[in-house]
């Protein structure tokens, strides 16, 4: 196994055919602090066994894969808590964001694995939020840092998730619990739809580092970062106040379409990216770094796990 020290995002650990768990057990704590140091790792060359593999993998690495709670995009299940990565039409770009990052808790590390690589493009471009974070205008953070921001989503029939699938439950009572115990606000709409606010940080500490980091989902959930069309097409049909997602100051003012702008460009001059390989995996530290996805062609098949969840307040 030999490591490569280049400056950009991920670092490549290459194996030679040989069993990715077994080398990664006896290198965890190595790469561990390498992961902990470069935010991402994409292991290549090895064998990874399909998704039973890819799962020991996981647990080698951080422990038990997660379920996918609290969702926000469609997913399928390859097994156990291994999923596909976001069933969205391929022409679409996913713009960059970290995991969960509009919850009261999220995984410390993401795991993908690239059972079929795409025919054109259609790769995870990667950002690393500390230096998102230092890209920033200071009195755009300023401004962030003092009001917060919130993320307000409608599940309903027309666009996005249903709350059952979402929730994962049938069971009105228990999304209000869910959500109570979350600090998100829950509202029942006319017609059996439910629409959620919760006010959150854009900037955390992460919980090894100690560093700073730009991890919110502002800027993805935001309506102005959808293609001119589809905005325009959403807004129409549903108005500002039924989008599937939206975000708003902390005190539910607007954004200012410059201020994301700005921050779009801050994200999109920090993003590297590489083409996936059949039986690459790539790990990410889920704070550190901010993932995407770029349209493809071909049958790309990615499989997606999570890991050590962490929760702020707790
Ligand atoms: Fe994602």
């Amino acid at each position: 196994m030999t490591v490569e020290t280049t400056p950009m995002l991920p670092l490549v650990v290459e194996g030679h055919g040989e069993s990715a768990v077994e080398r990664l057990r006896a290198r965890r704590e190595e790469l561990r602090a390498a992961l902990r140091e470069r935010g991402a790792l994409l292991l290549r060359g090895f064998d990874v066994g399909g998704a039973d593999g890819f799962a020991d993998i996981v647990r080698a690495l951080s422990g038990e894969p997660l379920p996918y709670t609290e969702r926000s995009s469609p997913r399928s299940v390859i097994k156990g808590n291994v999923y596909t990565s976001t069933d969205y039409p391929p022409g679409e770009e996913i713009f960059l964001h970290n995991e969960n990052s509009y919850q009261a808790s999220w995984p410390l590390t993401l795991y993908f694995h690239c059972v079929r690589p795409p025919l054109t493009r259609g790769a995870t471009p990667l950002a690393d939020t500390r230096r998102v974070l230092a890209a920033i205008d200071d009195e755009v953070r300023r401004e962030f840092a003092r009001r917060g921001w919130t993320v307000v989503r409608n599940y309903g029939d027309l666009v996005g998730l249903p709350w059952q699938e979402v929730f994962a439950t049938e069971d009105r009572a228990e999304v209000e619990r869910y959500c109570r115990e979350r600090d998100i606000e829950a509202r029942w709409l006319p017609g059996g739809g439910l629409r959620t606010r919760a006010v959150r940080e854009v900037v955390h500490r992460h919980p090894v580092t100690g560093e700073p980091v730009w991890f919110n989902h502002a800027t993805v959930f935001h309506v102005t970062t959808l293609p001119e069309s589809v905005r325009l097409g959403l807004l129409e049909m549903l108005g500002e106040e039924n989008l599937p997602s939206q975000t708003y100051y902390g005190d539910g003012g607007p954004i200012p379409y410059a201020v994301m702008d700005h921050l779009r460009a801050c994200y999109r001059a920090a993003a590297t990216r590489f083409d996936y390989r059949a039986d690459d995996v790539l790990v990410i530290d889920n704070m550190l770094v901010s993932h995407g996805r770029e349209p493809f062609t071909g049958p790309r098949r990615i499989a997606v796990a999570m890991a050590e969840p962490y929760s702020p307040d707790r």
